[in-house]
């Protein structure tokens, strides 16, 4: 029996654990990434540890989600993640080289290799045949200080390709039909490997959209074979010596195959608000449109530019539409001004923004009320786009830059253009802006403005845990609900005590208060909570409130294991029935917690209603001891002692 591509790499990295579906396995990582968002948090943890240089082969900090300086707290933050990266050993990508995914994949990422990134669109380098992989920053941090990273063994999905995509139709198209059939859940515990004839007239950025978006699975993380397409990219960018050749064996086995025709593929959105929740654009029809974002570490590749630029060539941008675009890099930036697309789509009346994440991240750009915006990004949960009334579809730069034009959503097969000189030989190839770290860190000092607060920590679990249910929320809670990110508390990433007097405030906005008025308490939730991203803080604000545990009818993978990490015990009905007989207020007791927490099954006593249900802790023998030692930074701390 063959050999898939996962399982290749997973049996080279494998430390500890047997590579079987199911089972917990830690492997090495070679390379983290972290985005300032997240990176601040990492590096705090990876401070506390008392590591004094990183052991990874290339870890790479990268400053693009909280761009805009309207007071010091960002700009403190970006200087405290480049003289901490300059101390222990990380190369820092400065502000304005580009956005994290965008720029790993043309500068640093390496088939063959694992990958740990504090942010969800880590897979993105799956594109290149990586085993990449989001997580939470103290993960990461983890990884940095030379400790292996713990997972479930996936499932491996083969996505088989067939025939070719039709002008006009995008890979964003091939992930959106990958979505509308296995859906926002369908994804967890799975890897997903691309494969079959289609592969070859798939460039490395167009498979990157696909791995990117695979996160919206759910998945673990989805990957493409290194091929000759990959060789030509490496090529292109001045690194063929980074290029080594990886494919699946003849014979390999999968879980499942799913087949996707190509030739048969049409375009299609994303409807509000989810990412799954998606149709043709000729079923959607031609609704009145009022802003277009092309961007995101999701397209905004070169070969995604030069196609609206080409589309824009000559025309204007529909008088009722504002069409923001933000390059994904420096380098896209650099090629499309000297060869003169950058002109055309200036011409057109589009408005150029910074090689950032920018409105992706709800960092400018929010939509008007009641608004519809057509975004190429990757996540249109409600209110990411800033503006809770707006209505964000997700499409391809083809179905933006033709829609921009007409001022209502067009299928961009109705406006063909034949795109010319799309394929590069050579890259623009400048790394002035990624700064290699200090030969002696000794001898660096790490900058910390008054933004920058403590690590908040939990303390070693009590054997009874007792407090009421300060919260109950339903089905499909985002990690956008827990802890908003927007313009306002973006800057705020590393003070976790001011975050904290927002979490879930679009949902509730008396939660912190209540929360902390009865010293923490329980979270009681419906299916795939914590949904969405990496968001570490997600974790941290409820932990900073005193959250205890957090009860559910099913979580999403990462923010679990967030959960974990904060020493908050993530629990889920055996009945999910009982999610109807508690109440908000409810006074909750848990007797006998840490035998409880180690035999997997809890009995939850609801003492203001007089009965009791029981609740399933998933966790392996380490998380276990996580748990107990009330979070991973106390438990490293005491096992390092
Ligand atoms: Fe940035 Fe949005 Fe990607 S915030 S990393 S562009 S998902």
């Amino acid at each position: 029996m063959g050999e898939n591509l996962v399982y290749k790499i997973l049996k080279k990295h494998l430390v500890d654990g047997e590579l079987k579906a199911g089972n917990t396995i830690s492997i090495k990582i070679d390379n983290t990434l972290t985005q300032d968002s997240t990176g601040t948090m990492a590096y705090l943890q990876l401070e506390a540890m008392g590591i004094k240089k990183v052991k990874t082969e290339k870890s790479v900090a990268f400053i693009d989600h909280n761009m805009l300086q309207q007071g010091f707290e960002n700009a403190d933050d970006h200087r405290y993640i480049q003289t901490a990266a300059d101390k222990y050993g990380i190369y820092f990508s400065r502000p304005g080289n580009g956005i994290c995914h965008q720029v790993y994949l043309e500068r640093f990422s390496k088939p063959g290799n694992t990958l740990l990134g504090s942010d969800s669109h880590t897979p993105t380098a799956g594109g290149v045949g990586m085993i990449a992989i989001g997580a939470g920053g103290l993960d990461v941090a983890l990884a940095m200080a030379g400790k292996a990273y713990s997972i479930k063994a996936p499932e491996v999905v083969k996505v088989n390709l067939i025939g070719k995509l039709n002008n006009m139709v995008a890979s964003k198209d091939i992930i959106l039909e990958v979505l509308r059939r296995e859906t926002v859940k369908g994804g967890v515990g799975k890897v997903y490997e691309y494969g079959g004839e289609g592969l070859k007239y798939l460039s490395v950025p167009q498979r990157a959209t696909i791995t990117n978006m695979g996160a919206e699975l759910g998945a673990t993380t989805s990957i493409f074979p290194s091929d000759k397409k990959t060789l030509e990219f490496f090529k292109a960018q001045g690194r063929e010596d980074e290029w080594m050749e990886l494919k699946p064996d003849a014979d390999a086995v999968y879980d499942r195959v799913i087949d996707i025709n190509l030739d048969e593929l049409v375009p299609m959105a994303a409807k509000p608000h989810s990412p799954d929740n998606v149709d043709t654009i000729k079923n959607i029809g031609k609704i009145k449109i009022n802003q277009v974002a092309i961007g995101s570490c999701t397209n905004s590749s070169y070969e995604d530019l030069m196609k609206v630029a080409q589309i824009l060539k000559g025309k204007k941008v529909h008088k009722d539409v504002s069409l923001v675009i933000a390059p994904g890099s420096r380098q896209v930036m650099e090629m499309i001004s000297r060869n003169g697309a950058l002109a055309d789509i200036i011409s057109s009346g589009a408005r150029i923004l910074e090689n950032s994440c920018g409105p992706c991240i709800g960092m400018g750009q929010s939509p008007g009320t009641d608004a519809v915006s057509l975004r190429t990004f990757n996540r249109n949960f409600y209110g990411r786009s800033g503006t809770l009334s707006a209505k964000v579809y997700l499409v391809s730069p083809e179905t933006a830059a033709v829609s921009a034009i007409t001022g209502v959503l067009t299928d961009p097969m109705e406006m063909p253009v034949d795109f010319e000189n799309l394929s590069v030989d050579r890259f623009i190839t400048d790394d002035s802006m990624i700064i290699k770290p200090a030969e002696d860190g000794d001898k660096v000092e790490v900058e910390r403005g008054p933004n920058i607060k403590p690590f908040p920590l939990n303390t070693e679990l009590a054997d009874s845990v007792s407090g009421k249910a300060v919260l109950k929320v339903g089905d499909n809670i985002t990690t956008d609900h827990i802890m908003p990110s927007n313009a306002k508390l973006l800057p705020y990433r590393s003070n976790i005590p001011y975050l904290s007097g927002f979490c879930f405030s679009t949902i509730d906005e008396d939660f912190p208060k209540r929360a902390e008025e009865n010293g923490g308490g329980f979270i009681v939730g419906g299916d795939n909570y914590g949904q969405g991203s990496s968001r570490e803080h997600a974790a941290l604000a409820p932990l900073y409130l005193g959250i205890k545990g957090v009860i559910v009818k099913s979580f999403a993978r990462i923010h679990k294991a967030n959960l974990i990490n904060s020493g908050i015990i993530p629990m889920v009905f055996e009945n999910p029935d009982d999610y109807g007989r508690i109440d908000q207020m409810d006074e909750l007791v848990i007797d006998d917690a840490i035998n409880k927490v180690e035999c997997g099954k809890i009995t939850v006593k609801d003492v203001t209603k007089g009965f009791e249900f029981d609740v399933i802790v998933e966790l392996s023998d380490s998380d276990v001891e996580v748990i107990k030692a009330g979070g991973k930074l106390n438990y490293t701390k005491k096992t390092a002692n």
